[in-house]
C-alpha cells in the first residue's frame, strides 16, 4: 500500500488543472477552467475545472471529482495508479507501506523487469529507425504493410538485429543484470551462452493499461516453414498472455468513448484498424479470450464486437468468444469478414466510410448470429433447427441480469418463430439444472412483460440531497429564520409564538433532524451527513481538497456535481441570462426551513400511511386508539403547511 503520507503530498502538490490541463483543451472562465468534455462528443463546452476548490465537474455525463478521480476516469488508473503517475509527474518519492519482506523482493523483481523491458523497447525503436539493417529490413517491411510512421511511433514498434546476441549485449552494457533479462523472456540462456530470442525480427511492444511494457511480440520476416510466424515472450511476472490485450493502452479512451470494443485476432489488425481511423480496438493476441481479458475491457464499456474471419477457424472462436462475455454480464455483437480477409486486408483494401458501412451492416447480435451459423449447417432440418435452439438458450442461461434474459428471449422467440413460452421454460430447465435456485427458474417461466419501473424523483432523496447540499455549502454560515417557539401565555396555556431565530446552518440541521430522530435513508448521504457535522462540530474549516480525498467515488461526484452546479449556474446560467440575482445567502434560511419542514412533512404522511394500514388489520379498539393518533399527525401536518406557506418564496 502506498503511505498516507505520499498520498497526502501528492494531494497537496498535483494541481488539477495541470493534471487535466495534460488531457484536454481548457480556457479560462471567471474563476474557472472550461473545455469540451473528453468523455463524451460534444460540440460546447460543458466541463468546468475549479482551480481554487480543485474539483472538475463534467455536465455531459454528470461525472466530477477531484485529481485521482479525473485520472480514474479518464486514464482507467486504480487509484494506486493514478497516485503514482501524479507522483511521477511531481517527482514525488512514493512511500510504501505495510510490506512483508517477500512483497519489497516481488515488487523489486517486477520493477527491475520493467526497466529491462522498457530498455528493450527502447532499443529496439532505435534499430528500427537509426541502424542501416533495421532501416533496410524492419522498417521497409512496416512500410511494405502500409504502416504509416506515425503507427510505428504510437505502438512502439521496433526491430531486432539479426545478431546471437545485439540485444543481451547492449543491456550488459548498459547495466542491466543478466537475472533479468532472462527471467523477462529477452535473453535466452543456454549452457554457458546467451541468445536473443527476438533474433532478426520486427517487434511489437505489449503494453499494460497504463502503458508499461510487460511483452513482445516479435514476427518473422524470412519465408521459413521451420520457425514460427511469432514468437512471444513467455510467461513471466510481468507477463501472463491471459491478462492482456494488445493495443488496449493506445485504445481505452476510445473504447470508453465509443462505448463498444472492438475485438480482433492479430497485431497488424489492431494498428491497421487504428491507422485507418477505428480506435477501439483490442486484440487477444492468437489466443482464446479469456475472463480476465473480458474484464479489463469491462472497466471501459460493456459492449464488445467481435470481429472475425469468416474461415472455419475464426467462427469456433467467435463462438467461444461469445459465451465468456456474456457471462461477465456484457453485451456481444459478431461481425465476420468475407472468406480470406481479416480486418488488416480488409482495411487496407477499402475507404474507411466502406468500412464503417460495412461493420453497420454485418454486425448482428449473437442470437442472429448463432442462429445464422447453425442454420447454415443444418439447412432448415427441423431436428437441427431444435438443437439450434437451445444452442441459443444454452448461451442465453449463461446471461447473469434476469431482466437482460429475458430480452433475450423475446428476440430469439421472434427471429425462430416460435412462442415465448417454450424458450422460457427451456431456459428455466438450464437454469435449474445449473443449480440456480428453482423459485427464480419458475418465477421466470411465468413472467412474460417486463416491467421496467420508470425513473421517478423520489421525494425524499431530493430533500436529503437538498439538506446535504446547505451543508457543504452554507453548514457554518449564520442565518436568521422565522421558528416557532412555545411559550406559556398569562392563563398558562401553551401558545405557539413565532420568532426571529439566528444560528448556525449545520447546527440548526442537526437540531431539527435530532428532534424528530430522522436519520438520512441513503446511505452515501448518511455519511456525508456525518462527516460534514463532524467536522464543523470541532469548529474546523472545510478545506474541500481534503475533505474530496477521504470520499468514495459515488460520493465525490456528488459533492463535486453540488459544488461546481452551483458555480456553474451563478457564473454562467444567471449571468448570460442577465438576471440579477438576489444575494442568495439571504434566502439560505429559507432554504433550509422549506428543506426541513417539507422533509418533516413528508415523514408524517409515511407515518400516516403506515397507520392507515394497521387500521385495515387491527381489532375495533385498536382501530380507534390507531385513528386518533392518525388524526394527530394530520393536525401536525396542516400546522406544517401552514408554516411552509409563509416560507415559500
Ligand atoms: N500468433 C502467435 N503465434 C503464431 C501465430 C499467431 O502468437 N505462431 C498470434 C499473433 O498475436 C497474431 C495473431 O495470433 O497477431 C493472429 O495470427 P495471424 O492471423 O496468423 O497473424 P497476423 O496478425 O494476421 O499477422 P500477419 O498478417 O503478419 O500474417
Ligand atoms: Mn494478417
Amino acid at each position: 500500500m502506498i503511505s498516507k503520507s505520499t498520498v497526502d503530498l501528492v494531494f497537496e502538490t498535483a494541481r488539477l488543472e495541470e493534471v487535466i490541463g495534460d488531457f484536454v483543451q481548457l480556457k479560462k472562465s471567471g474563476s474557472n477552467f472550461k473545455g469540451l468534455s473528453p468523455f463524451s462528443n460534444e460540440k460546447t463546452p460543458s466541463f468546468m475545472v475549479s482551480p481554487a476548490k480543485q474539483i472538475w465537474k463534467d455536465f455531459s455525463s454528470g461525472k466530477g471529482g477531484n485529481v485521482v478521480s479525473f485520472l480514474m476516469e479518464h486514464e482507467h488508473f486504480t487509484f494506486p495508479e493514478a497516485i503514482k503517475f501524479l507522483a511521477k509527474k511531481y517527482n514525488i518519492e512514493v512511500e510504501e507501506t505495510q510490506q512483508t519482506n517477500e512483497q519489497k523482493e516481488a515488487a523489486s523483481l517486477r520493477e527491475s523487469m520493467y526497466s529491462v523491458t522498457d530498455f528493450a523497447q527502447s532499443y529496439f525503436s532505435k534499430m528500427l529507425t537509426e541502424s542501416q539493417e533495421g532501416k533496410n529490413i524492419g522498417l521497409s517491411y512496416f512500410q511494405e504493410r502500409g504502416f504509416t510512421a506515425e503507427s510505428i511511433d504510437r505502438f512502439h514498434l521496433g526491430y531486432s538485429p539479426d545478431q546471437w546476441d545485439a540485444l543481451t549485449k547492449a543491456a550488459l552494457d548498459a547495466g542491466f543484470q543478466e537475472e533479468f533479462l532472462v527471467s523477462s523472456g529477452l535473453t535466452i540462456q543456454k549452457e554457458e551462452k546467451q541468445f536473443d530470442r527476438f533474433k532478426g525480427r520486427v517487434m511489437f511492444p505489449i503494453h499494460s493499461m497504463s502503458g508499461r511494457v510487460m511483452g513482445f511480440g516479435g514476427r518473422i520476416l524470412k519465408q521459413d516453414k521451420q520457425a514460427a510466424k511469432y514468437v512471444n515472450s513467455p510467461e513471466s511476472e510481468v507477463y501472463q498472455k491471459s491478462k492482456v490485450l494488445y493495443g488496449l493502452y493506445q485504445a481505452k479512451q476510445h473504447i470508453a468513448k465509443q462505448s463498444n470494443c472492438y475485438l480482433v485476432e492479430g497485431y497488424t489488425d489492431v494498428i491497421q484498424m487504428h491507422q485507418a481511423g477505428i480506435q477501439n480496438v483490442v486484440s487477444s493476441s492468437g489466443t482464446a479470450l479469456t475472463p480476465d481479458q473480458v474484464r479489463l475491457i469491462r472497466r471501459l464499456t460493456d459492449t464488445i464486437t467481435l470481429l472475425f474471419d469468416g474461415d472455419a477457424a475464426g467462427l469456433r472462436a467467435a463462438m467461444r468468444g461469445v459465451d465468456i462475455i456474456l457471462e461477465a454480464g456484457m453485451q456481444v455483437s459478431i461481425c465476420t469478414f468475407p472468406d480470406g480477409e481479416d480486418p488488416d486486408s480488409f482495411v487496407r483494401n477499402h475507404q474507411l466510410t466502406e468500412v464503417k458501412q460495412f461493420l453497420e451492416n454485418n454486425t448482428v447480435d449473437f442470437i442472429q448470429f448463432k442462429a445464422k451459423l447453425l442454420a447454415e449447417e443444418g439447412k432448415n432440418e427441423p431436428i437441427r433447427k431444435a438443437e439450434t435452439i437451445r444452442e441459443i438458450v444454452q448461451s442465453i442461461s449463461i446471461v447473469p441480469d434476469a431482466i437482460r434474459r429475458e430480452v433475450y428471449i423475446q428476440s430469439c422467440a421472434s427471429l425462430m418463430n416460435i412462442s415465448e413460452d417454450v424458450l422460457f421454460s427451456t431456459l428455466a430447465q438450464l437454469l435449474q439444472k445449473k443449480g440456480q435456485q428453482a423459485s427464480q427458474a419458475r418465477k421466470l417461466s411465468e413472467m412474460k412483460v417486463v416491467n421496467v419501473p420508470k425513473q421517478k424523483v423520489d421525494p425524499r432523496f431530493e430533500l436529503e440531497r437538498n439538506i446535504i447540499s446547505l451543508l457543504l455549502l452554507y453548514g457554518q454560515e449564520e442565518v436568521s429564520f422565522e421558528d416557532v417557539v412555545m411559550q406559556s401565555d398569562e392563563e398558562g396555556k401553551i401558545v405557539h409564538t413565532p420568532t426571529e431565530i439566528s444560528a448556525k446552518v449545520y447546527e440548526k440541521i442537526y437540531l431539527d433532524l435530532q428532534q424528530d430522530e430522522v436519520e438520512l435513508s441513503t446511505q452515501s448521504f448518511r455519511e456525508l451527513y456525518h462527516s460534514l457535522l463532524s467536522i464543523y462540530n470541532a469548529q474546523k474549516p472545510l478545506v474541500m481538497e481534503t475533505f474530496l480525498q477521504e470520499l468514495s467515488p459515488e460520493q465525490s461526484e456528488l459533492v463535486s456535481s453540488i459544488i461546481m452546479n452551483d458555480e456553474n449556474n451563478v457564473l454562467h446560467d444567471w449571468e448570460r441570462k442577465n438576471i440579477v440575482i438576489k444575494d442568495k445567502k439571504t434566502e439560505i434560511g429559507r432554504w433550509l426551513q422549506q428543506t426541513i419542514l417539507n422533509l418533516r412533512c413528508l415523514l408524517i404522511q409515511e407515518k400516516i400511511g403506515e397507520l392507515q394500514n394497521q387500521t385495515a388489520e387491527s381489532h375495533i379498539e385498536t382501530h380507534r386508539e390507531i385513528l386518533e393518533e392518525v388524526n394527530d399527525y394530520v393536525g401536525l401536518k396542516k400546522n406544517l403547511s401552514k408554516r411552509l406557506d409563509r416560507v415559500i418564496f
